[in-house]
């Protein structure tokens, strides 16, 4: 199963002019969470670097608690201030984690950058183990590609 398949959707859905950015950022979280069997939770949060803090803006999957995330603090946190990808296979073997659920067994944050600032980022959680590649890496890095030319 190819994630690349989803690419001509996802790039509709963002340039719906009709649709707020909010909604769009929606759509894509919803298309992802139910075509890829092991995103079962998908979210975009977006950096207030003024407070230093991390907010939830758009997800699928269960709700949260973790809306607000301090830089630094979990997986999310950590990748406010690396600029990097944060592939996790294992949570449970993480210090630095915030659980948002029991089932979440890894995790992958991409960081999205808008005129080379990181102003924010996607989040997914899996109920599989060890289940993200370099395939997922590069496949999000898309979509976060996408996501900025409409912000
Ligand atoms: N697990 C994340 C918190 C966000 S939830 O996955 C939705 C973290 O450690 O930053």
């Amino acid at each position: 199963m190819s994630l690349n398949r989803l690419k001509p959707e996802l790039s509709e859905i963002l340039s719906r002019d009709d649709l707020k950015v909010d909604d769009r950022l929606t759509r894509v979280c919803e298309l992802l969470q139910q075509n890829v069997d092991y995103y079962n939770w998908v979210g975009f949060y977006f950096a207030d670097h003024n407070t230093r803090t991390l907010h939830l803006k758009s997800f699928a999957g269960e709700p949260t608690d973790h809306t607000v995330i301090p830089f630094g603090k979990g997986i999310c946190g950590q990748v406010a201030e690396s600029n990097s990808n944060f592939v996790v296979p294992d949570v449970q073997a993480q210090d630095n984690y915030i659980a948002c659920s029991l089932h979440v067994k890894a995790e992958i944050v991409v960081p999205l950058f808008k005129d080379g600032k990181n102003i924010g980022q996607i989040d997914i959680d899996s109920h599989k183990s060890d289940p993200f590649s370099a395939e997922d890496e590069a496949f999000l890095e898309w979509v976060n590609k996408k996501v900025a030319e409409i912000l």
